[in-house]
């Protein structure tokens, strides 16, 4: 094992495109979780590099009024660390979404060839649209000619278990004027049952002279070590773990311990900055959706669940939060995965 420092190590500046980043730790774009109240919730505590917003409908995008939509939505403090990621089938609309998005500057944007969900994939956008290479490179470099802002690829490894696929889509990538790739190493079909492959990250790695983001299963420091020592990725974008654990990125990367009430004080926090942006109905649904993640902390973390689940209002979820934490709940060491669906 590379004795360095995992703090010092993503601290690094790196280069995307035409700009850059002081700071190789990402939260990773995420529907329903990643929205406007988290991504405050995360800049708070600080540590991260950029944050991916949750994904945005190519189509609605050129349309939207950001105060409004649920999703295109930001604060404009975050703007220099945001990337909006889009998803759509079509060149043309893709690259008109990425042109809205530049002109609001943000720090970037990004494609979603990742989602593997029913409803997107039968609209043959997500990874869908990795069926077809020819296809996804040409709406990578459609909007490339449409932005000179950084622009970003998530994906999977495509259809089939195949590390050659996951190669020769991202040189297409690359080829098509991408400025940096997130790979989660799952096939598209795989709604993160089976491990996913790292050894593939290296593949693309090499393959690749744009920096490599490494995403899935990091739940730890160790494993956080792991995927940079097994791949080189030049970065690592940090999913489920960092809504388990909003100062995931504060404390990795300033090397810091966090203090046991911290935990209550976000869940609190993140229900009072939900309220801030959102109804009350669009608020407690993103709560409760938090709330999987959040449980899959503590030991007896289905008890807590079941009850935020069944909390009427925000006031309740805090009497829940406030009642659960008077006991100081045993916090287990890695998080359990039966919520991390
Ligand atoms: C509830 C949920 C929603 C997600 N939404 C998106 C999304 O909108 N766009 C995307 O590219 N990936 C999405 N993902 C995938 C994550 O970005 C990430 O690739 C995956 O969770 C693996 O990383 P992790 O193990 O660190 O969680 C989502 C994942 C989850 C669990």
């Amino acid at each position: 094992m590379m004795t360095y420092n995992l703090a010092e190590y993503l601290r690094q500046p790196l280069n995307i495109g035409t700009k850059s980043i002081d700071n190789r730790l990402v939260l990773a774009p995420m529907t329903f979780l990643g929205h406007v109240a988290f991504r405050e919730l995360v800049s708070q505590y600080g540590g991260y590099g950029l944050l991916y917003s949750e994904m945005c409908s190519a189509k609605a995008v050129p349309n939207e009024n950001r105060f409004i939509s649920p999703y295109f939505r930001w604060r404009d403090e975050e703007r220099p660390r945001l990337v909006c990621q889009i998803f759509g089938g079509d060149p043309a609309v893709m690259a008109r979404a990425a042109r809205r998005i530049e002109t609001e500057d943000l720090f970037g944007v990004d494609i979603n060839f990742g989602c593997c969900n029913g409803s997107i994939c039968r609209q043959n956008c997500g990874a869908a649209v990795l069926k077809e290479p020819g296809l996804a490179a040409r709406i990578v470099a459609e909007v490339r000619r449409a932005v000179s802002f950084p622009l970003s690829v998530k994906f999977r490894t495509g259809w089939q278990d195949d590390p050659r696929n996951a190669v020769e889509l991202a040189r297409r990538f690359e080829d098509a004027g991408a400025d940096a790739l997130i790979f989660h190493p799952r096939v598209a079909p795989d709604r993160r049952s089976r491990p996913p492959r790292w050894e593939y990250i290296g593949l693309v790695k090499q393959a690749v002279g744009i920096p490599v983001f490494g995403n899935g299963d990091v739940f730890d420091r160790n494993d956080c070590r792991r995927i940079i020592e097994k791949t080189g990725c030049d970065g690592v974008a940090l999913g489920r773990m960092a809504i388990a654990r909003p100062w995931i990125f504060a404390a990795w990367t300033n090397d810091l311990m966090p203090r046991p009430n911290i935990y209550l004080e976000a869940a609190l926090q993140l229900a009072g900055l939900l309220t801030k942006h959102y109804d009350p109905i669009q608020a407690i649904r993103r709560f409760k959706r938090f709330s999987f993640y959040f449980s899959a902390n503590f030991k007896f973390g289905h008890l807590l669940h079941s009850r935020l689940l069944n909390a009427a209002d925000m006031l309740q979820i805090e009497q829940i939060l406030q009642r659960f934490f008077e006991k100081s709940p045993d916090l287990v060491s890695k998080p359990n995965l039966n919520f991390f669906k």
